[in-house]
């Protein structure tokens, strides 16, 4: 038996929630997994609860389970809070409390939204690739931090870009394997023209290119690789990148596939354990409507069967049903087109959980 630890959070989190746990329920009810699930409270509906965003309690469970399901954080109502108590810090703080280093970001265009997308169908058609995010260092976790005022009075604002040999390594052999299983290509992505930290980041990458003789190692400055992910996005397979570059590259590449709606996520560490999430946030604009899309949190299930839960055969079953849900027609109103069926949140879950049944 394997515990799964839902974390619904804030916004349209405990709608998509609800329908990825009818997914495991029905893989459960059917044999095909066999998981016991727990929840716990993350983000601005723990700060409601218990006066911060991730309390000891959810804590404890976090390193207590196999693997971490959550949906979002974040919303207007705890914009104001002082930033080591707002919803992003819970995100955060687990990230960095259970080790979750290594974040996988696919962006994959499914075929029957190839007009979703704002690039050209040619473009974006069969796009495939993947992300791979260092997720608990660089400037994001950095010390020194803060805002302090100097002695004429003026406040600075200040952060630290740093990387240790051990934390490039580990990113960098988890991108190299991710290549091996897939197209076999690389992508280093830094801004060595101009950062110590990320020559380092370069010159490491490279030194473990002979380990892996199977995967061609390429390297782009940031900029630039941004520009060729809406220039001509499958000249990519894998791209391995620092916490805020791959922050704002994911988005990027979400994008590309017409719906943030559709992207999952894996946070891992170095055992296999992780924490799976869609990629798009808490949405607070359409919470509570019924509307949004479940898919990228019901791919995010598949994602966890696979990496943490070995069960390949369950992860790919699901694929197969979303596939199957998106032939029928079903679309929920992110990726609505003409002659398509609308569907709300809750029909969306129970379309996939019939073509599991
Ligand atoms: C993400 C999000 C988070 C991040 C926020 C919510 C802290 O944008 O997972 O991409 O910046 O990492
Ligand atoms: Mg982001």
């Amino acid at each position: 038996m394997c515990k799964v630890l839902v974390l619904p959070g804030d916004g349209i989190g405990p709608e998509i929630i609800a329908e990825a746990v009818k997914v495991l329920a029905v893989l459960n009810e059917k044999s095909v997994i066999d998981v016991s699930i727990d929840n716990g409270l993350v983000g601005g509906a723990a700060y409601d609860a218990h006066g911060h965003p991730l309390p000891e309690e959810t804590l404890v469970k976090a390193r207590d389970c196999d693997a971490i399901l959550l949906g979002a954080v974040g919303g207007k109502q705890w914009e104001s809070l002082d930033i080591a108590v707002r919803p992003e810090k819970g995100l955060l703080g687990l990230r960095a409390e259970l080790e979750l280093f290594a974040n996988l970001r696919p962006a994959l265009l499914y075929p029957q939204l190839a007009d979703a997308s704002s690039l050209k169908p040619e473009l974006v058609a069969g796009l495939d690739l993947m992300i791979v995010r260092e997720l608990t260092g660089g400037i994001y976790f950095g010390q020194p931090r803060g805002i302090r005022t100097l002695d004429n009075g003026e406040r600075e604002g200040f952060n630290t870009l740093v990387y240790s040999e051990s934390e490039i390594v580990r990113i960098g052999r988890v991108a190299f394997a991710t290549a091996q299983r897939r197209g076999g290509r690389l992508c280093s992505v830094d801004k060595a023209n101009v950062l110590e930290c990320t020559e380092l980041w370069r010159e490491i990458m490279s030194s473990l290119a002979s380990d892996y003789p199977d995967v061609r190692l390429s390297h782009m400055y940031v900029d630039n690789a941004a520009m060729q992910l809406v220039r001509e996005p499958k000249q990519f397979d894998v791209m391995v990148t620092t916490n805020m570059f791959g922050d704002i590259l994911s988005d990027c590449a979400a994008m590309l596939t017409g719906s943030i709606g559709m992207l999952p996520s894996a946070s891992l560490d170095a055992k296999g354990k992780g924490m799976y999430e869609p990629i798009h946030g808490s949405a607070p604009d359409i919470a509570g409507q019924g509307i949004a899309n479940p898919l990228a949190t019901i791919l995010s299930v598949a994602m966890m069967l696979r990496h943490s839960l070995d069960n390949e055969a369950a992860a790919v079953s699901i694929e197969k049903a979303i596939n199957a849900v998106l032939d029928d027609g079903l679309r929920t109103s992110d990726i609505m087109s003409s002659g398509m069926t609308q569907v709300f949140t809750s029909e969306m879950g129970d379309a996939v959980v019939a073509k599991l049944a």
